[in-house]
């Protein structure tokens, strides 16, 4: 029987990628669903084409909505899907409403859930990524981990240490397979940019969807642009509350369209630094030795500030840490070691490897 793998927002492709690619190097039967939650070109389509993942075999469009609507579309469409595939596996990838909604259904059909990025917590229930990550942990029977912090999370959660693997990180698969491309010089011409930047990136609901909170961010950052260039291709989330906060009236402020994976990779490694609240960027950073100031009271991803150039800050300690970096002071506080274990760009193959074995 074949393999499912769903895919819905921009961070599952990235995740995906070198998981299909490690499954048909062993020959293994596969499709892939894109429940089309993401569908702007620049969300979507750019990261098909840029990774070498195989066109979705069928896009169930199922778009925005509040979380109540998003899910349920999702499980209508998915439910049909899978009892017409019949999957051996359905493999669901990090924590956004298509990886929950994907497991519901396939436990419902007794289809056996794999998932990809298993066992991070932030313990913080207010994200509605914890409440997907903790759910789709417990109804998956293969858990494939990035991190040993994670194994402990599900060992504590009473998951069966046989069903976890620690695998390493897919996303970093995807970074080291690319990263001749990341040619910053190239950009640097193409997109005009400044000698030093920094690259900024926001989406979080957390700050981006009460304007109070946007605001009191645009002033922060045009604090910070008064020393240095922001560069920040902006997420389609927060557009319209940064622009009605008036972010991009300073003139040392470029706002972007959301970027392709490979030239957002390439911003990311030119830049001094960067200010984000994204999940994967904390990761991508820590392999690119570029500081990382994340503006959040938690991350679900401790490896990165252990192992890596991570930090977790509030807005008004940016200028602060800015002029530090750029000062060539480092961040001081965060030890910059080694890169977690298993991120090697191996970890497509060690899941790939587990799940051949399932499938005999
Ligand atoms: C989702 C994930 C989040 C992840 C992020 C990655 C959930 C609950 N959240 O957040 O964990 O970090 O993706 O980017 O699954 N929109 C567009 N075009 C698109 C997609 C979205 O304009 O192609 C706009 C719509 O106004 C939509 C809003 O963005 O309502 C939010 O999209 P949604 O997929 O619900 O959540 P994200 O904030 O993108
Ligand atoms: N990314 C991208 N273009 C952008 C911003 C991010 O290609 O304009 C990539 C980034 O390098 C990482 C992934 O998208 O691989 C992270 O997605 P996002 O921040 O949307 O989600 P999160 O990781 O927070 O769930």
């Amino acid at each position: 029987a074949e393999v499912v793998h769903i895919v819905g927002a921009r961070p599952n492709f990235v995740k995906a990628a070198p998981v299909v690619a490690a499954l048909a190097e062993r020959g293994v039967q596969q499709a892939v669903v894109h429940t089309g939650q993401h569908y702007d070109d620049r969300m979507s389509a750019v990261f098909f084409r840029e990774l070498g993942l195989p066109r979705p075999d069928v896009d169930l469009g199922v778009g925005s909505g509040s979380h109540a609507e998003q899910t349920a579309a999702l499980m209508v469409g998915l439910e049909r899907e899978f009892i017409e595939r019949s999957p051996g596996f359905v493999i669901v990838y990090g924590d956004v409403n298509s990886t929950l909604a994907a497991a519901l259904v396939a436990a419902k059909l007794h289809i056996p859930v794999a998932h990809v990025e298993a066992g991070l917590r932030s313990f913080d229930m207010t994200m509605p990524e914890e409440v997907n990550r903790r759910v789709t942990d417990q109804l998956s029977d293969l858990c494939f981990a990035t991190s040993p912090e994670a194994v402990g999370h599900l060992a504590n959660e009473g998951v069966d240490v046989e069903r976890v693997h620690l695998v390493g990180n897919p996303m970093i698969d995807t970074l080291l397979a690319h990263l001749d491309r990341f040619d910053v010089d190239a950009l640097r011409s193409r997109l005009d940019l400044p000698g030093t930047y920094l690259t900024a990136t926001l989406h979080r609901p957390a700050n981006v969807d009460d304007p109070a909170i946007v605001a009191r961010l645009v002033a922060r950052l045009h604090e910070v642009a008064d020393d240095v260039d922001i560069v920040m291709p902006v997420h389609p989330r927060g557009r319209a509350a940064f622009e009605a906060a008036g972010l991009g009236r300073h003139e040392r402020v470029r706002l972007l369209e959301p970027l392709g994976y490979i030239d957002f990779v390439t911003l990311v490694r030119g830049a001094a630094a960067v200010v984000t609240d994204s999940g994967g960027v904390q990761e991508e950073t820590t392999i690119l030795g570029v500081p990382c100031l994340t503006l959040r009271p938690n991350t679900e991803r401790p490896v990165t500030i252990t192992h890596g150039t991570n930090r977790l800050v509030v807005d008004s300690e940016l200028p602060g840490l800015v002029a530090k970096i750029l000062a060539g002071d480092g961040l001081g506080g965060t030890s910059i070691s080694d890169v977690p274990p298993l991120w090697d760009g191996q970890a497509g193959r060690r899941i790939a490897a587990v799940l051949a074995s399932e499938l005999v």
